[in-house]
């Protein structure tokens, strides 16, 4: 058997980032509307702080307005909730991201209720939630949305595939399963729980793996042909002593030699996050003002 396609999301998320940049650019010379997001930190871990600046910047290079917000690590919940109330209030802002995990005296539920639903980008509001369980239009969270692009782009249709979704995030995994669904797939949930993981991940024609553990999904777990999305993001130490190195939830190059196609990271899921953020802040902005999605 062949090796797998290699899934450049690297490559998809270019192209879309310059789609969604041509879109910003129409909706402020056609409505006077600059797409706003707000992306706050609190604290600083080292990995949100990187991917935070990654968001921001991401966000300048598409031609939106980026209002960056700081916060000390002793932030308190009230605090942080009055930033929210204003940032919900300003009319220039039409996407709100508050970086997680949060600081442990700050409830988190608490945080992303609070955020008002039409600028929830990051679509973890219970509203939005509720809205993609029950099929109605809302915000969808960004990393299960750039994972359902690269497989539509992959397979076209994902109607009547059997999909596998390891792990059972409100960030990843119930939001993947929900949008596989809506597209027609008979959908399982699989979980650290679950008996014979592998045999229940080799009836996958879609296999995605988000369970944030370093090449748990090996070779053998993989149906031949399947379409491999890798949704981890783990650091080991690497070759040399004292490097590390970025690997996924699946033993890629196992993998490679099974699937019919797969997601490499670095440089599959990742860079759609970041894509799809910016295409939510856009959405969010023309809904906000009544207008059409150009
Ligand atoms: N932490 C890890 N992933 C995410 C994400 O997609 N959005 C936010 N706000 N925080 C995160």
């Amino acid at each position: 058997m062949a090796e797998a396609r290699i899934i450049d999301g690297k490559a998809f998320a270019d192209r879309l980032r310059a789609r969604v940049a041509e879109r910003a650019a129409k909706v402020k010379q056609q409505h006077g509307i600059t797409p706003g997001l707000a992306a706050v930190l609190v604290g600083d871990d080292p990995a949100s702080a990187v991917y935070v600046r990654n968001k921001e910047k991401a966000v300048a290079e598409a031609g939106m307005a980026s209002f960056p917000h700081r916060l000390p690590a002793t932030t308190s919940e009230a605090e942080l909730l009055a930033l929210v109330a204003k940032l919900n209030a300003d009319p220039a802002i039409h996407g709100i991201l508050v970086q997680l995990p949060l600081p442990k005296q700050i409830n988190a539920e608490r945080i992303v209720d609070a955020v008002d639903p039409a600028k929830d980008v990051d679509g973890f509001h219970p509203v939005n939630v509720g809205r993609l369980a029950s099929g109605r239009e809302g915000l969808v969270p960004c990393t299960p949305l750039g994972c359902m692009m690269l497989l539509e782009d992959t397979l076209g249709t994902l109607e009547g595939k059997d999909a596998v979704v390891v792990g059972r995030s409100n960030i990843v995994g119930k939001p993947m399963a929900a949008l596989l669904l809506a597209a027609n797939c008979t959908v399982t949930i699989a979980h650290s729980r679950t008996t014979d993981l592998p045999a229940v991940c080799r009836r996958a024609d879609i296999l995605v793996a988000a369970v944030g553990r370093a090449e748990m999904v090996r070779g053998d777990w993989i149906q031949p042909g399947a379409t491999v999305i890798d949704v981890g993001i783990n650091r080991v130490p690497g070759a040399e002593p004292g490097k590390t190195k970025l690997v996924g939830d699946v033993a890629f190059a196992e993998a490679k030699a099974v699937a019919g196609a797969i997601t490499p990271v670095p440089g599959g899921v990742g860079p759609m996050t970041i894509a799809c953020l910016l295409a939510n802040t856009v959405t969010a902005a023309c809904r906000q003002n009544g207008v059409a999605v150009p």
